[in-house]
């Protein structure tokens, strides 16, 4: 089974990108038999602002943006997520949200655990997710990384405190036990 790290944030010079690589090095060194782990960077999609007249969700995985085909492509080839979201104004950002309401049913039911990351640890940017996932009946797995721009860096960037690893661990653990139940 496939789990995609999706990395939410697009902007030049991005905190996210270290995150979700961070991600990918923890997921793989659990050594899961039964999981392969991948990144899928928002940022390589280039996911156009959602203008087209046919709701995602009604387009049977069929859309006229190139661009918007190769992400569905991609969401649609794995069966559960990693967020990896920043907060943005105290809610989720806005172009990973313009990509999520791009699709439809490759969402459908596949679980999704959060790493989230901000000046505030992104708490509020997880809850909001939380509520949108449930419109495609995804498992929302409650254990989560919470981590700050602040506390889990240094001069260099991120840098995770001592304690994340162990909360990664447990997120995924989770993660992984659900898109097992989801694909019996
Ligand atoms: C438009 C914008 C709004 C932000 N609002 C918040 C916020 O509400 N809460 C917070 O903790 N951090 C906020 N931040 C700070 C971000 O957490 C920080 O810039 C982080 O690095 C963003 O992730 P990124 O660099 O991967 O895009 C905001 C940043 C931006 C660009």
């Amino acid at each position: 089974m496939k789990i995609g790290i999706i990395i939410g944030s697009v902007r030049e010079g991005r905190f996210g990108e270290a995150v979700g690589k961070w991600v990918l090095e923890g997921a793989q060194a659990r050594g899961s038999e039964n999981f392969d782990y991948e990144i899928i960077d928002l940022l390589e999609f280039n996911v156009p602002l959602l203008t087209s007249g046919v709701v995602p969700g009604a387009a049977n995985k069929q859309y006229d943006d190139p661009n918007v085909q190769a992400w569905s492509k991609a969401i649609d080839g794995v069966d559960g997520f990693v967020f990896v979201t920043p907060e943005y104004n105290h809610g989720v950002p806005g172009p990973m949200k313009n990509a999520y309401d791009s699709l439809g049913s490759e969402w459908f039911r596949k679980p999704v655990g959060f790493v989230g990351y901000g000046a505030s640890n992104a708490i509020r940017a997880i809850e909001q997710w939380r509520q949108i996932v449930s419109n495609f009946a995804q498992i929302d797995v409650r254990n989560q990384v919470e981590l700050s721009i602040f506390a889990d860096a240094d001069e260099e960037g991120f840098a995770p405190g001592e304690r994340r690893a162990g909360e990664l661990e447990g997120m995924l653990n989770s993660l992984e036990e659900a898109v097992t139940i989801m694909n019996r």
